[in-house]
């Protein structure tokens, strides 16, 4: 088979499932990302390479994300690799990141924290914009610890992954004090999987996603806990949340005694990340 012969297979699988934008979009990630073919040269396939095509459009054809279907996610500036263990990383993290490296730009060695970190995406940028700050990055999935462990040596970098229920308060006491806490928790309510895609329903990891028993404040309210305890005093929380629930977030904090607490917007004006600090 040809490659323009595949190409027009993938075409047709594609159009029916994405708009036209989105569908050729996804049709040159696939040839870039699983065949690092950029066009050019309408070469025949090999065996081994039409095996491949094929399973990838069966999975596509099922609604597969197509980074997952690829391994590929791309973050900020680094190539990651995903798979169904770990939550795709979005481009509303990658603005709690740009915040966090800004609003820290001037601080040194930084002790960090990420909670909930699936595939490092979080930490890996941080220590690779910040190589003198040292990430610790915990998750209660060892199968997304894997993974980001995995990005971690692809970018050769020194990050402390631990396998942790963090809203299980008794585990805390084996941590040390932190200068900074960042997350992006899950925070997506039952009632909002009407709004969601088939292909986030269907593969993505629920448990990165929803939170237990429905509560989808439980994370920030332990969040603020565990920086009562654990945070040195002016130490920073950069937090993504439910740009419907940004106000309750930010009372959270109020209440326990945060200041500085700020609500921010992303690209697209919605109330997506909350900063607070810990009084000095
Ligand atoms: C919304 S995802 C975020 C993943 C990654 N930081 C990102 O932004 O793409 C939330 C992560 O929290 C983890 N998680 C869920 N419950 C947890 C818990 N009780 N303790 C620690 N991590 C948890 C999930 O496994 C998932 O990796």
């Amino acid at each position: 088979m040809k490659i323009s012969e595949a190409d027009e297979k993938l075409e047709v699988i594609l159009n029916q499932l994405y708009d036209a934008k989105e569908a050729a979009n996804i049709q040159k990630i696939f040839w870039t990302d699983i065949f690092n073919y950029k066009g050019g040269i309408n070469r025949t396939l090999h065996t081994q390479e039409i095996a491949v095509f094929n399973e990838a459009i069966e999975k596509l054809a099922k609604n597969f994300p197509i980074q997952y279907v690829t391994g590929v996610a791309y973050f900020y500036d680094l190539k990651l690799f995903v798979d169904e263990n770990v939550l795709i990383p979005r481009p509303e993290t990658e603005e709690l990141v740009h915040l966090f490296l800004n609003e820290t730009r001037f601080e040194k060695k930084l002790k960090v924290l990420d909670v909930g970190t699936g595939s490092g995406c979080i930490p890996i940028i941080i220590k690779n914009k910040r190589s003198d700050y040292t990430c610790v990055a915990i998750d209660i999935s060892k199968a997304a610890l894997a993974v980001a462990q995995n990005n971690a040596e692809r970018h050769e970098l020194k990050i402390d992954f631990r396998v942790c229920d963090f809203l299980d308060a008794s585990a805390w006491s084996s941590f040390e004090n932190f200068d900074a806490i960042i997350s992006n928790p899950p925070y997506i309510g039952q009632d909002e999987k009407t709004k969601m895609t088939s292909s986030t329903l269907l593969f993505e990891p629920h448990q990165a996603l929803f939170p237990e028993d429905d509560d989808v404040l439980i994370f920030y309210k332990k969040v603020a806990d565990f920086g009562l305890q654990k945070l040195n005093e002016g130490g920073m929380i950069f937090l993504e949340c439910n740009e419907f629930n940004a106000q309750e977030v930010k009372e959270i904090f109020q209440r326990k005694g945060y200041v500085s607490i700020e609500i921010i917007r992303d690209m697209q004006e919605k109330d997506r990340m909350i900063l607070a600090s810990k009084a000095s």
